[in-house]
């Protein structure tokens, strides 16, 4: 994506955000509450409009096709899949239902479908175990490995996570995130909006640092999770050797030697 600002009516929550997502990568978005990071997704989906949003500025490329152009379910046939904030399942529906639903507008034959569904069942076999259970009654990790379910259904080249890990015990968030390796894995790209910064830095390859709707910096997540400035921004990891250093007034103040912010 291109230089995309995004508003609703009034309020700014994107400026002219560029990002880049290298085909079977994982790339993590990082930053606070109300940083834009669900809005970026959004603007990827097409799901602006939906929100009272709009596109204001910039354009998003897939594959090497404009897609900031086409309707929502477009760009699902394009294949990119959503698995929105919230997880949005349909709980009085059954577990296969909404699986279902998630094929619809995909371009995939029947056979392909079936496939989907195979591969979905394999990656999550309480998702078979449960089928013809109504998804309302399933617990919240697995609701969202249900809305995870329902994405990877359309058969997607690039799945778009937002905050899998949100609500679960540290332990379902491991499994999430093991998921969401092995998805990868398959060879579907990965965009992952994330709050958990510690959980996104370890997945992806490259991350983007959103704040108050800007690019504050954007790298190598290798190298992100090790610099001692983001680890104190944004892993909330104490170092007391610069927090001793800073009191005095002695130490340097904090670079980042190959991170840089965009401007
Ligand atoms: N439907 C909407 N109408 C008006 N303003 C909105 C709407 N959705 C988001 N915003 C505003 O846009 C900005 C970015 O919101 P967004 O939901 O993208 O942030 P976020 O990074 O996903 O936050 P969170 O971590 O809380 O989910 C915020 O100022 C928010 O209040
Ligand atoms: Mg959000």
């Amino acid at each position: 994506m291109r230089d995309i600002s995004v508003g609703y009516g009034p309020v700014r929550a994107l400026r002219r955000v560029s990002l880049d997502l290298p085909e079977g990568t994982v790339v993590a978005v990082l930053g606070g509450n109300g940083a834009g990071k669900s809005t970026l997704l959004r603007a990827v989906s097409r799901t602006l409009s939906f929100q009272g949003g709009a596109l204001t500025s910039g354009s998003v490329h897939f594959g090497g096709r404009r897609i900031d152009g086409l309707a929502a379910d477009r760009v699902v046939a394009a294949g990119i899949s959503q698995v929105p904030e919230g997880r949005q399942i349909f709980a009085r529906m059954t577990v296969t239902d909404n699986l279902r639903a998630g094929a619809l507008g995909a371009t995939g034959s029947r056979a392909a479908k079936a496939d989907a569904l195979r591969r979905v069942h394999d990656l999550f076999p309480v998702l078979a175990d449960r089928g013809a259970q109504r998804a309302g009654l399933l617990s919240g990790g697995e609701q969202q490995m249900l809305a995870v379910g329902r994405a990877l259904m359309a058969s997607p080249r690039l799945l778009l996570l937002d905050e899998p890990s949100l609500g679960l015990a540290p332990l379902m968030a491991a499994r999430i995130a093991d998921t969401i390796r092995e998805i990868n894995a398959q060879g579907t790209s990965v965009l992952l909006v994330e709050q958990n910064a510690a959980l996104a830095l370890r997945l992806a390859t490259t991350a983007y640092v959103l704040d108050v709707g800007e690019v504050a910096l954007s790298g190598p997540a290798d190298e992100l999770a090790a610099s001692d400035e983001v680890r104190r921004r944004y892993l909330g990891v104490v170092d007391e050797d610069a927090a001793a250093d800073a009191t005095r007034g002695t130490g340097a103040p904090p670079t980042l030697r190959r991170w840089e912010a965009d401007r």
